[in-house]
């Protein structure tokens, strides 16, 4: 047999940073496999998984753009996330063998927030996206209080908010920050080449979290303002490094070293 691998699927795929997470925790575990990128277009997307299926070294891959939702036709869905989530970042072998799919998204979001006491506190999120959905189903399993969901299109936000069993309201983007024990972007404002979120922050408590999943650039606006005014903050490294480690474990049964994120980082930042 060859070596076992994984991999990431996407169109385009060349920019994927997983391959960077895998290889750095399968070299440090000493761990004989592979993780690449493959380029997958959304019309070779079955004939893709049917010879992955049938490939005994292939042990998963990650999800992204576009085929996050379309994935779901081809992986055994036990965790319900079709309905929970509504897409797949992950398909993994199960112990018997069945290609299932997953959302690492959610438990890679969380992970970061379980330093902080948020159970009926406030929260204020940003995007009603995928990533928003991810972000949404992990605050309901948070417990979370009142959401002050803010989008663009305000009645999709609420009607998010509704689907997940969330209190709160949605408000259209640019509308004042409420007091909020966490603040979550969820949308692509501010990654390098789009417009930035620009958020008066001024209504926050001095111990809040402000939390935002875009990593390029690392300090986003929203970021530099919260630490202007002294703020916990997470940046999207830790969602997506989060998000990878749930897969690691899935694809090669062993727990990342995740003692060793500081040098993960600087590999991801060169
Ligand atoms: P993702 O999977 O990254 O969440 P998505 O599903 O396309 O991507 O969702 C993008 C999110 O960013 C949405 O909340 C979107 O707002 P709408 O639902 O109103 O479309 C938000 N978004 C993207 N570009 C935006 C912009 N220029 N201004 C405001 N919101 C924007």
């Amino acid at each position: 047999m060859a070596l076992p691998y994984a991999e990431v699927i996407g169109d385009p795929i060349a920019h994927s940073k997983s391959p960077k997470i895998h290889g750095f925790w399968l070299k440090a575990l000493g761990i004989e496999a592979d993780y690449r990128a493959t380029h997958v277009t959304p019309d070779a997307l079955p004939a893709y998984f049917a010879a992955r299926k049938a490939d005994p070294d292939w042990r998963g891959c990650n999800i992204t753009v576009p085929h996050k939702i379309a994935a779901l036709d081809h992986v055994e869905d036990r965790e319900d996330v079709r309905t929970a989530i509504g897409a797949t970042n992950t398909a993994f072998r199960d112990a018997d063998g069945a290609l299932v799919g997953t959302n690492t998204d959610a438990a890679g979001f969380a992970a970061p927030l379980k330093a902080f006491d948020l159970a009926g506190k406030p929260v204020t999120v940003i995007g009603a996206g995928g990533a928003g959905r991810a972000v949404l189903y992990a605050l309901a399993g948070i417990g979370v209080g009142p959401v002050t969901l803010f989008n663009r299109n305000v009645d999709k936000g609420a009607a998010l908010l509704s689907s997940f069993g969330l209190e709160g309201q949605a408000l259209p983007i640019g509308d004042a920050v409420p007091p909020s024990a966490l603040v979550v972007n969820a949308t692509s404002l501010g990654m390098t080449g789009q417009p930035v979120l620009d958020l008066d922050l001024s209504a926050l408590p001095g111990d809040a979290v402000v939390y935002d999943i875009v990593y390029a650039p690392l300090e986003t606006t929203l970021l530099a303002a919260a630490r202007a005014r002294g703020l916990a903050t997470i940046d999207g490294l830790e969602m997506l490094i989060g998000q990878a480690a749930v897969a690691f474990e899935r694809f090669f049964g062993a727990a990342p070293p995740r003692e060793r994120d500081a040098e993960l980082r600087a590999i991801l930042l060169r």
